[in-house]
């Protein structure tokens, strides 16, 4: 075990809040970031010190089983939302609103905005989308809460851009990102999510902007990044995208775990002795007795 482990698992951290975020984008200090969904994940990642949890939408895909981020729901989001905050007490924590939480009006998106403090225990909120979502953020973020944008590939549309594919690719497009960017911060988001798009465009766009981005296959350009969970950990197995790096392989350990399992069950070497409850002798005989 490396000693900052160490240190990071038996110090007691200091709340990370948006400040942070902009103080280490100032000092060059990349920004950490992970998705998780459950208590014990959070309190893992709570404990070997990552700056911010994203209670993403990907929830859709990687917990519950859809093809997309659409199906996902409000209630379904703040019930993950409650046992992620149960688990990590310094980490930023970011609720992801789902598809058509704040799509329909500003109404809408400031009052489910508003769910994710106020019964998901989450400090902030991220949605995804540029100018058109500038109204929103300046709303969300005039109550006092505070908001991260996400450009790029933003899941929620991929009927719309034809699919799971990276953006920015053209100069046209790639100066539309940047417009949005800068439409983001000026709306008063404290940070963006920079989905697949060309880390050339990405360090850009971070160095034109005062807030921090936080890239997903964007390349080192930006101010930090972030991965989904269960990718990095190899827990999602239907694929892979080709900017995730993966740390371990717990859908194959787990299958091991559960076929090893069954193994011991049907041929009876699980439970051994050391896995039951036993009684005294005494009450053992009077219970037959009584029997
Ligand atoms: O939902 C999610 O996990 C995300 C990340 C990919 C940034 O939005």
């Amino acid at each position: 075990m490396s000693t900052t482990t160490i240190s990071a698992n038996t110090s007691q951290r200091k709340k990370v809040t948006t400040l942070t975020f902009r103080q280490k984008k100032e000092r060059g200090e990349p920004i950490t970031m992970l998705t998780a969904y459950d208590y014990p994940t959070a309190s893992a990642m709570d404990r070997a010190g990552i700056d911010s949890i994203l209670v993403g939408d990907s929830l859709a895909m990687v917990v519950l089983g859809y093809e997309n981020t659409l199906p996902v729901t409000m209630e379904e989001m703040l019930h993950h939302a409650r046992a992620v905050a149960r688990g990590a007490k310094a980490a930023l924590l970011v609720g992801d609103m789902p598809f058509m939480s704040y799509q329909v009006n500003v109404d809408e998106a400031l009052r489910n905005a508003g769910r994710f403090l106020q019964q998901g225990g989450m400090d902030a909120v991220k949605l995804e989308g540029g100018r058109e979502r500038a109204d929103a953020v300046r709303a969300i973020t005039g109550a006092g809460i505070p908001v991260m944008g996400h450009l790029g590939l933003t899941p929620q549309s991929i009927h719309q851009l034809g699919g799971f594919r990276a953006q920015g690719k053209t100069a046209s497009a790639a100066k539309r990102l940047l417009e949005d960017a800068k439409i983001l911060e000026e709306a008063g988001a404290f940070s963006i999510v920079l989905e697949s798009v060309p880390a050339r465009l990405a360090e850009h766009i971070s160095k034109h902007i005062s807030i921090p981005t936080i890239g997903i296959g964007a390349g080192a350009g930006c101010d930090g990044q972030v991965l989904v969970t269960h990718d990095l950990l190899g827990l999602f197995d239907r694929f892979t995208p080709k900017f995730v790096k993966k740390y371990a392989n717990l859908h194959e350990t787990m299958n091991k775990a559960f076929a090893e399992y069954i193994d011991e069950v049907e041929t009876k070497r699980f439970p051994a002795e050391e896995h039951t409850v036993e009684m005294s002798d005494d009450e053992w005989n009077e219970f037959i007795r009584n029997a």
